[in-house]
């Protein structure tokens, strides 16, 4: 295996729980509009836009909404989120990361962010982690999201790195696809029953060796 130059990180559950937050918010809207969003079905959602996870959501309900509803409904959910987003701290980065991000800049391998998100920066504002961060590409910036390739792509384009020689950390299936589909090694961050694409999962950063998954 080509040797890893890049790593690009996801934010949701790869970074920081912040998946239990999205589930909250879109559950609430989920019963207000009478019915429930189960766990297993809240993982379809993970990776995927706001607009397109309202779109789940609502057919899982089987509810149909006109456009300018379904608009008021996202930002509705976004407030909410942002709403439970400030009870983090610094401390809710997940077990390991802080470590991990410190010995790639010590090896002088580059770190991007590849979130869907449009609230990414302020998340990571949030959590004193936006320094760590050679690139972000979020929701703002792409035109489609995973598991289209661009998210990843356009990091290793900004940190000059051909694709071959970068590492994607992901906790979600689209994610893991996105990262397969732009030629980069995908390591599933969860469980591997869930993130069977992956080319190799881990259950979390801490104790992870980089330099040793890819002589595996
Ligand atoms: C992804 C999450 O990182 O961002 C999805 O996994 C979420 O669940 C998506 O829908 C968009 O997030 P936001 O913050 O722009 O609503
Ligand atoms: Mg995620």
């Amino acid at each position: 295996m080509p040797s890893i130059q890049a790593c690009l990180f996801d934010l949701d559950g790869v970074i920081v729980d912040t998946a239990r937050f999205h589930y909250i918010a879109w559950r609430e809207m989920a019963r207000d509009l009478g019915f429930d969003l189960t766990q297993e079905e809240n993982e379809r959602l993970k990776g995927i836009s706001r607009m397109e996870s309202l779109e789940i959501v609502l057919s899982i309900g089987g509810v149909q909404l006109p456009e300018e509803e379904k608009i008021r409904r996202a930002a509705a959910k976004n407030a909410r989120y942002l709403e439970l987003c400030m009870q983090m701290t610094p401390d809710d980065a997940l077990p390991g990361v802080r470590p991990f991000l410190d010995e790639l800049k010590q090896q002088g391998i580059r770190s991007g962010l590849g979130s869907a998100s449009k609230n990414a920066r302020v998340i990571l504002e949030r959590i004193n982690m936006l320094h760590y961060f050679d690139t972000i590409v979020d929701g703002n910036r792409i035109t489609k999201g995973k598991p289209d390739p661009q998210v990843f792509l356009m990091g290793a384009s900004d940190l000059q790195v051909a694709p071959q020689h970068c590492a994607v950390f992901e906790d979600a299936v689209a994610g893991i696809q996105s990262a397969k589909a732009a030629g980069m090694l995908a390591v599933g961050v969860g469980e591997a029953s869930v993130l069977a694409e992956a080319d190799i999962v881990i259950p979390g950063f801490e104790g992870f060796d980089l330099a040793q998954s890819e002589n595996a």
